[in-house]
C-alpha cells in the first residue's frame, strides 16, 4: 500500500502549492464516473481531473468541442461523490466561457453548486484574462492550462506539438506568468518541448502539470482510459501503458459470451 492510500486528508489548492515547493512531484488523472474515480482516489493521486476528454472516451465525439456543461457537471458529480481525497478539477467546457466573463462565472458557479467539486480548469492565455479573474474574485480556484488546447483544435488544424518557434514559446512564458500573477493555483502544460516545460516550471512558483511535457515540470496528467490501454488506437509518444485493458477486456467478455453459449455460465454453484 502507498503513502498516500493510507492518509486521507483532502488534497487542496494549498497542498499543490506545497509540494511543487518542497519539490514531491503531483499526480493527476481523469475520471468521468463513480466507480473508477473510486480506484484512482483509492489507489493515492493526488488530483482527479473531470476532463472534456469525456468527449472522446466517454461519448465517442472527434472533438472535446460537442460536451456540454450539463454533462460536465454529471460525470463530475459522479467523480465528487467516489473521491475522499483527491482535489478535483472540472473542465469548463468550449463555449461555456468565451464568449464574456459573466457567462465564464456562471459556468463556473454552476459547476461548483451543482457536482460540488473543488476548482475548474480552463484552456488560454490572456485572450480568457478576464474571465479568470472574475471567477477567481469569486473565490473558485482556477487551473489553467496551456500549449495544445483541444478546445482549439479547429484553429490550430492538428493535434501536434505546440510552442515550437521562439515567438509562441514566449508567448506561453508570458502567459503562465500571468496565469500566476492573477491567481491560478496551477497550470497543464501539454504536449509542447520538454526544454520550455522546464524553463516554464522554473519559471513560476505554482505548479506547472505536464502532458506531453517532459520530466522536468512538478507534476503529470494522463487520460485514465490512455494509461490503462483501453483506447488502443491512441498511441502518442508520451503515453505510457500500465495495462492493456483493451485485449483483457475483449478477452474477458468473448469467455463470456462463449460459457453463455456454450450453458457454461451459470453452473450449479450459480444458481438459486
Ligand atoms: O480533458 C482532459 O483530459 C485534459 C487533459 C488532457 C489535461 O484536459
Amino acid at each position: 500500500m502507498s503513502t498516500a492510500k493510507k492518509e486521507y486528508k483532502r488534497v487542496t489548492v494549498k497542498t499543490l502549492v506545497d509540494m511543487k515547493a518542497r519539490g514531491e512531484k503531483i499526480s493527476m488523472l481523469t475520471a468521468y464516473d463513480y466507480t473508477m474515480a473510486k480506484i484512482v482516489d483509492g489507489a493515492g493521486v493526488d488530483v482527479i481531473l473531470v476532463g472534456d476528454s469525456a468527449s472522446n472516451v466517454m461519448a465517442g465525439y472527434e472533438t472535446t468541442l460537442p460536451i456540454t456543461l450539463d454533462h460536465m457537471i454529471y460525470h463530475a458529480s459522479s467523480v465528487v461523490r467516489a473521491a475522499n481525497r483527491a482535489l478535483i478539477v472540472v473542465d469548463l467546457p468550449f463555449g461555456s466561457y468565451q464568449s464574456d466573463p459573466k457567462e465564464a462565472l456562471r459556468s463556473a458557479i454552476r459547476i461548483m453548486k451543482e457536482s460540488r467539486a473543488h476548482s475548474v480548469k480552463l484552456e488560454g492565455g490572456k485572450e480568457i484574462k478576464e474571465s479568470i479573474k472574475r471567477i477567481l474574485n469569486a473565490g473558485i480556484p482556477v487551473m489553467g492550462h496551456l500549449g495544445l488546447t483541444p478546445q482549439s483544435i479547429y484553429k490550430f488544424g492538428t493535434y501536434t506539438v505546440r510552442a515550437k518557434e521562439e515567438e509562441e514559446a514566449k508567448r506561453l512564458i508570458a502567459d503562465a506568468k500571468m496565469l500566476e500573477r492573477i491567481g491560478c493555483y496551477a497550470i497543464v502544460l501539454e504536449k509542447i518541448p520538454a526544454q520550455l516545460a522546464k524553463e516554464v516550471a522554473e519559471s513560476v512558483s505554482i505548479p506547472i502539470i505536464g502532458i506531453g511535457a517532459g520530466p522536468d515540470v512538478d507534476g503529470q496528467v494522463l487520460v485514465l482510459h490512455d494509461m490503462l490501454g483501453m483506447t488502443h488506437e491512441f498511441h502518442p509518444r508520451f503515453l505510457r501503458r500500465y495495462l492493456n485493458l483493451y485485449e483483457d477486456m475483449t478477452t474477458a467478455i468473448g469467455q463470456y459470451v462463449d460459457d453463455v453459449k456454450t450453458t457454461d455460465f451459470p453452473n450449479e454453484e450459480e444458481k438459486y
